[in-house]
Order: structure tokens, then C-alpha cells, then sequence
């Protein structure tokens, strides 16, 4: 399934994403142009990369070899979403970012060009944790119009955020010529964001979901969301995974979602949540979940930098 996007291209955003961030790096090149081989063979055809992430040149090979094997006909039945790194995030160094990007991905274009967070860093810095000393505010309107550029350059379809609250979005919102497609954020039944997609749906923005699962293992991420509770009583109810559930949550939320695994029987098992749906009592039990955000970003807070405190960062309490 998939959703119309915005804008003036009539290309739409496919609901089940395949994410590729891993932090700190565990899987080798080769493991992840393997999973992504695989995931394209059973049917994924969005995929969510970064410049921060590494993942990049196994995409394009993944994509290279699906296209030589006959997998897809063409570059065009995959949507391919990269993101600007903080230390692009100033407005001459957006479109030499994205023509990196693209370079490590083989493409001409990709279809969706995220600002990865609402922060700039000192240029040439691609690390995480990232140097607190060398964040500095990001003028949305200037690193915007660079955005604007590279679509218009045709390099890439659309253009949208990432970890954008909603007053950050009506910051951009207030100078941007062409308004953010998408948003993409953390969430999952443990962080479910009910205020911000109420927001971007007055807005027209589409919401995607990173860390559907929690993300555990990795920097950002936390086991909470898979030991949960409620979840398992759900999953063992419905026969499923506490993975499937929550992946069948997001879906049934009108939102896209980006699930990460470099495992084979994992990247089909996530694919597998269309033959049923969660009931009403089952909704209403994760609807009462306590909310706990997994991945605050403690770390673009800092006392010299743009965000004093996490409510700085996402203009509520955390
Ligand atoms: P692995 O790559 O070994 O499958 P998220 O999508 O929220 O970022 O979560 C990704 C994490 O969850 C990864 O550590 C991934 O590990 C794991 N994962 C992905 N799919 C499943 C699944 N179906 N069951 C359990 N863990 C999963």
C-alpha cells in the first residue's frame, strides 16, 4: 500500500519502508546490501537512508543488482529517501550534500530529501554523538531554500523534515515557498505522537515513523517497546509478534513507517501485518500505554548550543 505525497509529482510514498540505520555499526557492507537484496525481492520498495548512516553505497548496489536480476524493471518503483546531515545543514552546502548522496547511491534523483534534524553543526563533521561545542542554530529559511534548489534541480522529488516539532514546522512553514511533504519522526505504541500527527494532518504534511519497533541495540534506541506488557498480552492474543504488532499499529495510524532488521526471516516477517488487523479493545489498550520517549536527543542539547533543554529541542516536556 501507499499514500499520495503532496506536491506537484505524482509519485506516492510506500506505507512499509525499509529502514538502514544501525548505531554504532554492526553489520558489514555486505550483510546490509544482502538485506536490502533480499527486502526488495519480497516486496519493499521504500527505503530509508542518510549520509550519516553509511548505508548509502550498499543501497545502490542492492538497487543495481535488483534492477541486473530483474527484480524491479526500473529505478522508478523504488522510492529512496536520504537525509542532510547537521554539518550540511548550512544554505551552499545542501545541494553539493545531496549530489554526494546521490553519488554513493548511484541515482540521479532520489525521492525524498529530509533536513535529518533541526540543528546545523560545523561543517565537515559526519559523527555521532556529535561535538555539543560545534551545534549552532540552523536558519530554516536559508538551508530551506537550499532544499527548494535541489528539487527544483530535479535531483530530488520531494523535500521534507526530520525531528521537526510542530513549532518548528510553523517556523519553516512561515518563509517556505514549498512546504514540507514530510515529517519524519520517532514513534511507536510507547511515543505516539497523537498531538504532533494532528498537527501535520491540518497541515497536509505526512507523517513516517522511525523506531516503529524501539530501535534497540542502538544509540537512539530502547528494549521498552518490545517488553512490553501489554503488547506481548496483545501479540500472544493475536498470534503475532510484539514486532508485528506494533508494525500493524503504525499502519493502521494513516502513517508511513521505516522498519529496520538485517535478518532474513525478520525483513519478511515485518511485511506480514496485512491479512488482520487489531481490534477495537486492542487499540484502546495501547491508546492508554503510558508514553515514554525512547530516543530524547540529549544530545543537541547543550548550554552553548541552540537548545538549552529538551523542551528547547521539542517544545514540550519529554
Ligand atoms: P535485526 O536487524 O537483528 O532484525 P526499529 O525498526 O524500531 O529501528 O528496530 C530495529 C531493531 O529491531 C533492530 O535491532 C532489529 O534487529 C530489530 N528487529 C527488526 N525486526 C524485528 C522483529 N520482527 N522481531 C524482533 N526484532 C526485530
Amino acid at each position: 500500500p501507499e499514500m499520495p505525497l503532496k506536491g506537484s509529482n505524482n509519485k506516492a510514498i510506500p506505507l512499509i519502508g525499509y529502514g538502514t540505520a544501525e548505531y554504532p555499526f554492526g553489520a558489514s557492507k555486505e550483510l546490509m546490501k544482502d538485506s536490502i537484496l533480499h527486502a526488495i525481492r519480497l516486496g519493499y520498495r521504500h527505503f530509508d537512508t542518510a549520509s550519516l548512516y553509511e548505508s548509502e553505497q550498499p543501497l545502490g548496489e542492492a538497487m543495481a543488482k535488483a534492477l541486473e536480476l530483474g527484480i524491479i524493471k526500473s529505478r522508478d518503483e523504488l522510492f529512496i529517501t536520504s537525509k542532510l546531515w547537521c554539518c550540511d545543514a548550512h544554505r551552499e552546502r545542501v545541494l553539493p550534500a545531496l549530489q554526494q548522496s546521490l553519488k554513493n547511491l548511484g541515482l540521479e534523483y532520489i525521492d525524498l530529501y529530509l533536513i535529518h534534524w533541526p540543528v546545523s553543526l560545523k561543517p565537515g563533521e559526519y559523527e555521532l554523538p556529535v561535538k555539543k561545542k560545534d551545534l549552532h542554530p540552523m536558519d530554516f529559511k536559508s538551508v530551506w531554500e537550499g532544499m527548494e534548489e535541489v528539487k527544483e534541480l530535479g535531483l530530488t522529488k520531494f523535500i521534507g523534515v526530520s525531528n521537526f516539532s510542530c513549532d518548528k514546522l510553523e517556523m519553516l512553514l512561515s518563509t517556505a515557498k514549498t512546504p514540507p511533504a514530510v515529517n519524519q519522526v520517532e514513534m511507536n505504541p510507547l511515543w505516539q505522537q497523537k498531538r504532533l500527527r494532528q498537527f501535520c494532518k491540518e497541515k497536509g504534511i505526512h507523517v513516517t515513523a522511525y523506531s516503529p519497533l524501539g530501535a534497540k541495540g542502538t544509540l537512539w534506541g530502547t528494549n521498552r517497546v518490545m517488553e512490553c506488557e501489554v503488547l506481548k498480552e496483545i501479540a500472544f492474543a493475536r498470534e503475532k509478534t510484539v514486532a508485528q504488532v506494533c508494525l500493524r499499529w503504525a499502519f493502521e495510524q494513516e502513517v508511513s513507517l521505516l522498519v529496520k532488521s538485517f535478518n532474513k526471516e525478520r525483513i519478511k516477517q515485518n511485511l506480514d501485518i496485512f491479512d488482520w488487523k487489531l481490534n477495537p479493545e486492542d487499540l484502546e489498550m495501547i491508546n492508554q500505554i503510558p508514553q515514554h520517549k525512547g530516543f530524547p536527543g540529549i544530545e543537541f542539547v547543550s548550554e552553548e548550543g541552540p537548545y538549552k533543554s529538551l523542551e528547547e529541542l521539542w517544545d514540550e516536556k519529554i
